[in-house]
């Protein structure tokens, strides 16, 4: 494994002149945080050996490199999910790969179903913590002490002092942000309402198929975490409604402003 790792990291490096430290994985419906990366670098993820390609509609496979504000950054337009038949190493290779390259903080993006019952379609969700109900652990299996600890630390698994910015710039900004804790689930069912009734019981505020493999892949490796839902449906008991791909797209992306604004500021003011 370390040395796939270290073949994909090398090729990259040979297309990229200027490494960043920052990281960003632009979840459903959210590419267009895209757009304000200047300078942009473009490689399709066919062309990166050992990686995996999406296969979800709305979901396409490029790593860009650019800046964004200040900061140089590397961004993964279209992620693998376990819905889609990956295992959980291919899932989260690409984390691997960033830890490697010298990657030392990841922001992460989602569309997610809201369980709170003080959530609207449309808020932003700043993650607070995590729910691992993924059927497989991604770091099961032999331990390579060279990316981190056997039994790694889960207990600030999103960086206090990045989700504080966060609200700081929401604040600033007149933006409503909401916070809470998000469960992973493998999907690719939306849930029933006693499902989100479950997650909502046991303590989650939003549910969705992504983001928590990346995130504890991320957190083994050491790399400071932020990450943002936008809840796109209501999962809140008595109003759940049919919801489709196409409905979380559509919402997502006329959130995604409101995201993007808060993502582009943080990124421009935290420290590296
Ligand atoms: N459930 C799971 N994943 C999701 C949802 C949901 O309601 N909305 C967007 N992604």
């Amino acid at each position: 494994m370390l040395e796939t790792i270290n073949q994909t990291a090398d090729y990259i490096r040979s297309r990229v002149s200027d490494m960043p430290k920052t990281a960003i994985i632009l979840g459903t419906g959210l590419g267009a945080l895209v757009d304000h990366i200047e300078d942009k670098q473009y490689i399709p993820y066919s062309e990166i050996p050992n990686f995996p390609v999406s296969t979800v509609e709305g979901h396409s496979g490029n790593l860009i490199f650019g800046r964004l504000g200040n900061k140089r950054v590397m961004a993964m337009q279209g992620r693998f999910h376990f819905y889609e038949g990956y295992d959980m190493k291919t899932v989260t290779f690409p984390v691997r790969v960033m830890k490697a390259l010298g990657i030392k903080t990841l922001f992460v993006s989602n569309a997610a179903g809201g369980m709170n019952p003080e959530f609207m379609i449309g808020d932003i969700m700043i993650i607070t913590d995590h729910i691992n109900l993924f059927p497989e652990h991604p770091l099961r299996g032999k331990n390579y002490n060279e990316l981190g600890a056997r039994f790694p630390d889960m207990s600030e698994a999103y960086s206090r002092r990045l989700i504080n910015h966060a609200f700081d710039i929401a604040k600033e900004k007149g933006i409503r942000v909401m916070q809470g804790v998000y469960v992973g689930t493998q999907g690719p069912t939306f849930e029933t309402p006693a499902e989100y009734k479950y997650f909502h019981i046991i303590g989650g505020d939003a549910v969705g198929m992504s983001t928590v493999p990346e995130v504890i892949v991320a957190r083994h490796a050491g790399i400071e975490v932020f990450g943002v839902s936008v809840i796109t449906d209501l999962g809140v008991e008595g109003i759940v409604e049919k919801v489709s791909h196409e409905e979380v797209q559509k919402a997502a992306q006329s959130a995604q402003p409101k995201m993007m604004e808060i993502m582009t500021e943080l990124v421009n003011r935290f420290e590296e």
